[in-house]
This record gives C-alpha cells, structure tokens and sequence, in this order.
C-alpha cells in the first residue's frame, strides 16, 4: 500500500478497504492525460515564480521519464498504488528526491481527476468523430454507386413504396451525420479546464488558471472551482451521444439481418464478416450485425449508471464519483469498436440489386402511383384511392400486380385508365417522378449525394 495521505493515521487501512477503495486497476486508462497535466501544472508553477526553473526542469524530466519507462515496459503500473495519481507522484518523488514532492503544489487530486478524466474523454471524442467520418465515406460510396438501385420501403415492415438504395442509406448518413454534430457540440460545451480548482475552493497560491488552460489546449478555464470539482456533465453527454450512436447502429444491424435472411435476400455478408455454425454446414450467419445491436444494451446501462451515481450527490467531490470511469472507458471502447466493424462490414457486403428490384416490383409498392395516376386524370384522390384499392383486392385474388393486367382489365374497374398507365406506374417512374426535396428520385438524389461529398471533405475534430 502506497498512499499519499499518511500523516493524520495511526493505524494502516484494512486491505479490503484498501482494495475497494483503490482506482488504480482502470484509472490508469489516463496514465498519459495524468502525465500531460501535471506538466502543465508545473509549467504554470515556474511561470507564477512558485517553483524554480531548475525545480521545473528535474520535474518535467522525472515525468518524460516515467511515462517513457511505462511506454517501454521497462516499469510496470502496480496495485500497490491506490490511483494513477498517486503512482506517477510517488515514483516522481522516487527519481528525483525533494523536488518531485512540489508537484502537486496548489492542486488537489479532486481538480487533477477532473482534468484527467476530462483530457481523455476529450481525445475519445475526437476519434469518435473521426472514425464516424470514416464511416460516413462508406455510405457516401453505397450511395454514390446505386442511384438507380431501386428497392421496396417499408412502414410496418410491409412495402410501402419504391425507393433507392441511395435513397435508404442517406437516411443513414443523416443519422451519423447527426452524431457527428453531437460530438462537435459537446466538445465546445466541455473545452475549459477544471486545474487550478484545488479541492473545492480554489487555493490561496497565485496560479494562472487561464495559462495552464492554454496550455492544455482549453478553451479557457472553468467559472466555479465547486462546480469545477463536481461536473460530470460532460461524460453524461458523450454516454447519451454514443448511446445514440449506438441506437442508430442497432437500427441498421437489424435491417442488415433482415436483408441478409434467406426470405428476403437482398444481401451477402462478405465471408470476412461472417461466422458459421457448428453443427449446420450450410450456415453463414450475421453475428457482427447482431453482435453490435446486442452491445448496444450496455452502452445505455453506462449511461444510466452515471446518470443515476450523480443524482444524489452534494457539493462538491464525493467518491462515488469514482464510478464514473469503468462503464465509460468501456461504452467508449465498445461503441469505437462497433462502429469500425460495422464499418468493415459495410464496405465489404454485396447487394442483390437484381432480388430488390423484383421484390420492389411485388407488394403493390405503385398503388400510390396508380392512385395518383387517376387523379391526374381528374378523380378526386379519395375516390383514386378506393378504386386503387379495389383493384389491389381484385389482384390479389388473380395471384399478379397492377401494371401486369391488361387495360381492359383496368377500364372494367375505372374506364379512367388509358394506355399510358402503365409507363406511369412502373417501377423506374415510380422512384423517379419522386423529385421532392429529400426525395429518392435520382435526380435530387445525386444533388444530395454532391452536398454529402462536400461535407465529406471537410475537417473534424482535429483541426478544433
Ligand atoms: N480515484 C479518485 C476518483 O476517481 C481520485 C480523486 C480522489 N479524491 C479524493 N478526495 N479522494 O475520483
């Protein structure tokens, strides 16, 4: 046991208390944030005349070298420390004698975790975004390829009307283009500093606050050192903005094991992505999809988990707030690995375009169209709407579609159709006709497809 507040004891801590207690078994996920911020920390020391240059130096040094040591494996991050704070300011002290114990000079691990936790969480963000837009290019390339790639859309899971599979996927690229946003703002709302809060009431040492913000790549420092110490609002934010992520990645892994099943058919897992059975042979099963929309569950349990930690809590720093970290380092690592696999996935799979035309082509996807047809023709679009209706049943009973009867046929059920319904109602004019803004037709469709590649080339989260 190596703590750092020994003095006011008289009797060591239980073992079990220590080990329930102790961090140090997933807080060092931000050894190298620790690091980061207490160069800082000291950098702003020297400037304020609070330490010397030469102390400065020795500690900058004694860091670099700790971290380069841990990065090497040449040194080992031990449980014999109770956090990541304690290890790297202990074995400071170790290399460098006196001057290492000036370190936490003016700061508290109340402020220090706070800015830990926030650094990395900030990083995480960053390559969230990234690998986002990475994701993004993949669908922007479905899109691109298959304008004209027409398919049914459901309600219900019943078909509804033909649209495109560019058409399908921009839905999706709406939707992460949207999380995207969510990343951006979220990291504006968090980018200020919480070092130089002390404990909770700031400290009685002339620090510049606005300086190691800088430093730190901050926008600034924060307002309230109590506030300071105590908001874990960020985290809450970026869990809900990943849950999010992950509810629309579930969304898509669902209609990927729709697509895929043998009844529908539309299309195939590339044998990368895949995984077998081991008992049936003829088995090539979409366990990525399913894994991702299962993961999903605990990507939302990390964020009702922190939700439900900070409900209760007083000002300002309470250990419970410990608890913020494990569940978040993993909703993190999961969602970044289901998005790049489900990413992998997508920019490998192969779609049946000849099977989802045909299946657009059956379920009535033009009854829409047809009914539209008439009122063309002058029938108001209730009355369009019945006669189509009768028609649908009368096909039904006959086993066959619409624009497979003859114009006889249809003149028996509204003597309204001429010849030309049936160039109306076909498949490629029922999607192309469809010209609304936002609409399949490939014409608008390929304006869109233009604004997502400029988007596209645009910067991320880096370049803040
Ligand atoms: N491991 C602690 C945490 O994660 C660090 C802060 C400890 N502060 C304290 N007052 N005990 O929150």
């Amino acid at each position: 046991m190596a703590q750092l507040w020994g003095g006011r004891f008289t009797k060591e801590t239980d073992q079990l208390v220590y080990n329930f207690n102790a961090s140090i078994g997933f807080d060092q996920k931000f050894f190298k944030e620790d690091i980061q911020g207490s160069i800082a920390h000291v950098t702003m020391l020297e400037k304020q005349g609070i330490l010397t240059g030469e102390e400065k130096k020795l500690i900058i040094k004694g860091l670099t070298s700790i971290e380069e040591d841990v990065d090497s494996g040449k040194m080992e991050i031990t449980s014999e420390y109770e956090d990541i704070h304690s290890f790297v300011e202990a074995n400071l002290i170790k290399r460098i004698g006196e001057a290492g114990k000036k370190l936490h000079t003016g700061r508290s691990r109340n402020d220090q975790v706070a800015l830990d936790m926030k650094l990395y969480v900030r990083n995480q963000v960053v390559e969230v975004d990234l690998l986002l837009k990475e994701f993004l290019g993949t669908i922007h390339s479905i899109m691109k390829n298959n304008l004209d790639t027409y398919m049914p859309g459901f309600t219900h899971l019943q078909k509804a009307q033909p649209i495109t599979l560019a058409h399908h996927m921009g839905a999706y690229f709406e939707m992460f283009k949207r999380d995207r946003a969510r990343m951006k703002d979220l990291y504006a709302r968090m980018n200020f500093c919480p070092l130089g809060s002390g404990a909770l009431a700031g400290t009685t040492y002339p620090l510049d606050r606005f300086y190691t913000a800088s430093l730190l790549g901050f926008d600034g420092p924060t307002n309230n050192s109590m506030d300071s110490v105590a908001d874990r609002d960020y985290i809450i934010e970026f869990l809900s903005a990943l849950s999010t992520v992950m509810m629309h990645l579930s969304r898509f892994s669902e209609e990927i094991i729709i697509w895929n099943s043998n009844e529908y058919g539309f299309v195939e897992i590339d044998d990368g992505y895949s995984t077998g059975s081991s008992i049936m042979p003829q088995k090539k099963n979409p366990d990525i999809a399913e894994l991702v929309r299962g993961k999903t569950g605990r990507v939302y349990a990390a964020l009702v988990s922190i939700l439900t930690t900070m409900k209760g809590l007083p000002l300002a720093y309470n250990k419970d707030m410990q608890e913020d970290k494990e569940l978040t380092f993993d909703a993190i690592d999961t969602t970044k690995g289901c998005i790049a696999l489900f990413n992998g996935m997508m920019a490998t799979i192969k779609f049946k375009k000849d099977t989802m035309a045909r299946s657009a082509m059956m379920g009535f996807t033009n009854a829409t169209d047809a009914a539209d047809y008439l009122v063309k023709k002058g029938v108001a679009f209730r009355d369009a709407h019945e006669i189509i209706g009768r028609l649908v049943l009368y096909c039904i009973e006959k086993n066959t579609s619409i624009d497979k009867l003859c114009l006889q046929e249809l003149k028996e059920i509204s003597s309204v159709f001429e010849e030309d319904v049936f160039s109306e109602i076909s498949l490629e004019a029922c999607v192309e006709k469809r010209l609304t803004y936002g609409a399949p037709g490939s014409l608008v469709m390929k304006r869109q497809v233009e604004e997502n590649e400029k988007y596209l080339s645009e910067g991320d989260l880096r370049n803040e």
